[in-house]
Parts: C-alpha cells; sequence; structure tokens
C-alpha cells in the first residue's frame, strides 16, 4: 500500500493525526491529512476550555469542525479529553470539592452525549500519575477531589455511551521500567479485577533524549493488553523524527493483536508543539521525511 492509513489497514489498524481546526484551511495539510491517516484526533478542540468554556454551556463549534473534516472524509475519530488537569477553562479551575467532582460528571455526559455513538476511542482520563520515581498520582484539583476521581469518570463515561472504548492516557509511560508505568499499570489491573468500565490504554509516546523511546516498549504494550484492555500509540513524535525509531514503535504496536493502531501529534514538522524538535513525518513544505518511508514500510511488512 502507498498511504500510512491504508497500509496499516492490512492488519485491521489505523495511522492516525491529529488535526487542528485553525489549519483546516490550508491545503497542503488538509490534502496530506486526507491522503495519508484514516483516523482524527482533536489536538484542542474537544479539551474542557474548548468545550464548556462556561459551567453548563458548551460550545462544539471548533471541535465539530475538526470532527466533520474527519467524518466527511471517511476517518474514525479519537475523541481527546474528558477530564484533566491541564486546559482547564478559569470556572473549573477554582473548584474545588464534591462541586469539582460533579462538574467533572457534567462536563464528561454533556461532551459524551453531543457525539453519542461517534466516536472511537475516548481519552476519558489524561495524565493523572506524577512524573519521576514516586508512582504517586499527580496532584490536581481533579486528584484532590478523592482519589475515586478516576474511576468515576470512567463508570460516567460508560453510562454516557456505551458505544465508545474508554481509554486512560498518558505520557512516559512507554518504558516498562518507570514508576510511572507501573503506577498506571497497577491502576488498569485494579480497575479490571474490580469491574471499572476501561477498554483501553493510550500511550502518548512524546520521545525525546529526556525521555527516549526504548526497546522494552513491545514488553509494555503487552503486558497491559494481557490485563484485558487494548493498546494505542496516541500521540506519537520523536525528537530529530529518527527513522529506526519510528519504524520500531510501528513494529511495536504490530507485534501486540490488542494494539488498534497508531497517532502521530501533527502533519508537519511546523504543526508539532514542539516544532523546533523536528519530530514529525513531513517537512514544512509537505514533502514525506525519511521516517516516513520507514513507517510505510514498517506498516508494509518490511
Ligand atoms: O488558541 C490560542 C490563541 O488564540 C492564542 O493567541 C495563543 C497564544 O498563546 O494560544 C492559543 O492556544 C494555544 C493552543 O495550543 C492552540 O495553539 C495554547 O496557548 C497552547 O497551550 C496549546 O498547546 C497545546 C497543549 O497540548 C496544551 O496543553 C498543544 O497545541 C497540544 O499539542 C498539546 O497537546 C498535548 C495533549 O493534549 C496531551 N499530551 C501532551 C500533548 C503535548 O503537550
Amino acid at each position: 500500500e502507498s498511504t500510512l492509513g491504508a497500509a496499516a489497514a492490512q492488519s485491521g489498524r489505523y495511522f492516525g493525526v491529529a488535526i487542528a481546526s485553525g489549519k483546516l484551511g490550508d491545503s497542503t495539510y488538509t490534502s496530506i491529512a486526507n491522503r495519508e491517516f484514516n483516523s482524527v484526533t482533536a489536538e484542542n478542540e474537544m479539551k474542557i476550555d474548548a468545550t464548556e468554556p462556561n459551567r453548563g454551556q458548551f460550545n462544539f463549534s471548533s471541535a465539530d469542525r475538526v470532527y466533520n473534516w474527519a467524518v466527511q472524509n471517511g476517518k474514525e475519530v479519537r475523541g481527546h479529553t474528558l477530564a484533566w488537569h491541564s486546559q482547564q477553562p478559569g470556572w473549573m479551575q477554582s473548584l474545588s470539592g464534591s462541586s469539582l467532582r460533579q462538574a467533572m460528571i457534567d462536563h464528561i455526559n454533556g461532551v459524551m452525549n453531543h457525539y453519542k455513538g461517534k466516536i472511537a476511542q475516548w481519552d476519558v482520563v489524561n495524565e493523572a500519575f506524577a512524573d519521576g520515581s514516586s508512582g504517586a498520582r499527580r496532584d490536581s484539583n481533579l486528584q484532590r477531589t478523592g482519589n475515586d476521581w478516576i474511576e468515576v469518570a470512567f463508570r460516567t463515561a460508560r453510562a454516557a455511551d456505551p458505544s465508545a472504548k474508554l481509554c486512560y492516557n498518558d505520557y512516559n509511560v512507554e518504558n516498562w521500567n518507570w514508576a510511572k508505568t507501573q503506577a498506571m499499570y497497577n491502576m488498569v489491573k485494579d480497575f479490571k479485577s474490580r469491574g471499572v468500565p476501561i477498554d483501553c490504554v493510550g500511550f502518548q509516546s512524546h520521545f525525546n533524549s529526556g525521555s527516549p523511546y526504548d526497546s522494552n516498549f513491545r514488553t509494555t504494550l503487552q503486558n497491559f493488553a494481557a490485563l484485558g484492555v487494548d493498546v494505542a500509540v496516541t500521540e506519537l513524535d520523536i525528537q530529530g523524527a529518527s527513522s529506526s525509531t519510528y519504524a520500531a514503535v510501528v513494529n511495536d504496536c504490530l507485534a501486540v493483536s490488542r494494539c488498534l493502531g497508531v497517532t502521530v501529534w501533527g502533519v508537519r514538522d511546523s504543526d508539532s508543539w514542539r516544532a523546533s524538535d523536528t519530530p514529525l513525518l513531513f517537512n514544512n513544505d509537505g514533502s514525506k521525511k525519511a521516517a516516513y518511508s520507514a513507517v510505510l514500510n514498517a506498516l508494509n511488512g518490511g
């Protein structure tokens, strides 16, 4: 196959991309995105600040621009994200305790109801664990509502849209030896044992010199899959875009039957949140980088 999406589809997987609504008028951007990818994640537009700028007043204008572009072009959509410490609107940042807990529940219901039956996977909870060696939860206003906030989010999400796969999504959880990975593993294991509705784990995979790719990523994916959840690479970018590292990540997903697919976090280097790292598959002029060919070759079984 000659495109990333079609090549991934040979094994029943997708190859996705983060899309920014503000770039949908850029024809170089949209022609690459439409040609190469068959799954879309909104880079910012489905986040809490975008979708509920005032409490109880939902605004899906930017989110729907991304959603409609994706569906009109035949792509599935990953929802990102419903409960997160970051990109909260001011009104939510100022809440605490039971009113914040209720606001989280109301937010999940409001957004999932708007997209009911239309989203393949939802990142229900994003980035809830602390960096470093503690293995602890990240301190946040949501965490301070009680340690059960994550399972409440998942139970709320299951009731709101039983058709969506419900994912927990985080970064620096790709290396099996990291404390954060183990903490996330123990949470998923506990959720599965107690019947908390979780279907998938997203490994963001923002690799750079501070948190480099390690070949034990495949072990991590396998170990989570063995708990009975699907896994996905959800926000892939690699500082310097090493072809061999890109191919290794793709091959790790292909090696795990429960790995649903890979999403890269932007189209061209200039679209990246870390543009100076040149971490993506396309140059600023839209031409393919060496890493693109490495990924396509891996997806084609090479
Ligand atoms: O839209 C405003 C614009 O109106 C304003 O003029 C401009 C000035 O700063 O800011 C614009 O908003 C920015 C937004 O991106 C859209 O470009 C925000 O400041 C900026 O903080 C925001 O950054 C996003 C970041 O999440 C915020 O946490 C990145 O685009 C986005 O790529 C990044 O994505 C996250 C995932 O959601 C979760 N995992 C990590 C990943 C990378 O940080």
